[in-house]
């Protein structure tokens, strides 16, 4: 194996632990404390792992932890009415609705019911215009973990051709609107993208997010190029046992790329990271205060 290994599980630790300082000077200086509300819908035993964790590394930082759940069969308008509840309450500075949502429940409208400014996934459609304007705006948090990633092994990322495979609104597009934001040349590329293989071999940087099981094998992997691999994907591997894998397929990208990210403790770990950096910084915001440098794009 000849790439250098990115630890998303030590840099995600590193971050936390910058998040934590900030918020303990936060309430020294200005008696503010950052509010983190997780609203889950249901009992989808992935989401409920999710938002478990989220709720312990807010506490963990030091910051404010509202947690409300809903039955799986609440109506909209409930979910609307504690949206707009949260929306007005000044000790909550993030907002997060945990996806997927049950079917009688229409996400857009849902995620564009958030105050765009307590909009810590960086979802709603003023934040997604902010970024692709170039604006300051909510990042969202799984683009930014593997931002910071990239900048923190490469530098400056400029003129680099960067292949981002996955174009959707949650990794894919938002991830090229951040590249591109760093003078990447960038594609995106995605399931009808003619000889994809090729397209892969251009990049210097390559972001796998498709949610395929090892999709992207070595011979798709320029010689040096960064390997970003969002995918978190379970196989199952017989006698009752299963392992996570990514979108790429690790041993035989390793042999080839220059740096590459494993799955698990790679991109996964910096998300929630990255969603603790935003509600500091959606909470200086709120605020007028200085948001903490580090923390964003
Ligand atoms: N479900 C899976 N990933 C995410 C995420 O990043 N944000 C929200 N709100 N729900 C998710």
């Amino acid at each position: 194996m000849s790439a250098m290994i990115l630890d998303g599980k030590a840099f995600a630790a590193r971050l936390r632990g910058e998040i934590a300082g900030h918020v303990a000077k936060l309430k020294e200086t200005h008696g503010l404390t950052p509010g983190l509300a997780v609203v889950l819908v249901g009992e989808d035993p992935a989401s409920q792992v999710y938002v478990r964790s989220k709720g312990k590394m807010t506490v963990e930082v030091g910051m404010a932890s509202f947690e409300h759940r809903l039955d799986v069969d609440a109506s909209e308008v409930e979910l609307l009415a504690l949206i707009q509840k949260l929306n007005a309450d000044p000790q909550v500075h993030g907002i997060l609705v945990q996806l997927p949502l049950p079917p009688q429940m229409n996400a857009d409208l849902v995620i564009n019911a958030i105050d765009p400014a307590k909009d810590v996934d960086g979802f709603h459609i003023s934040n997604v215009g902010l970024l692709g304007t170039g604006q300051k705006s909510m990042v969202p948090c799984t683009p930014l973990g593997c931002l910071m990633m990239l900048r923190d092994h490469l530098g400056d990322l400029s003129g680099m051709n960067a292949v981002v495979v996955g174009r959707s609104n949650i990794v894919g597009k938002p991830m090229a609107q951040l590249l591109l934001g760093d003078s990447c040349t960038v594609t995106i590329a995605h399931s009808r993208t003619r000889d994809l293989a090729e397209v892969c071999r251009r990049a210097d940087i390559l972001v796998a997010a498709v949610g395929r099981p090892q999709m992207i094998p070595g011979d798709w992997v320029k010689p040096g190029a960064t390997v970003i691999d969002v995918g978190i994907n379970r196989i199952d591997e017989g006698a009752g046992k299963s392992r996570l894998v990514g979108d790429v397929e690790f041993d035989s990208a390793a042999q080839v790329a220059g740096a590459i990210t494993p799955v698990p403790g790679g991109v996964g770990p910096m998300t929630i990271a990255c969603l603790l950096a935003n509600t500091v910084t959606a909470s200086c915001r709120a605020h007028g205060l200085p948001e903490p440098v580090g923390l964003t794009a």
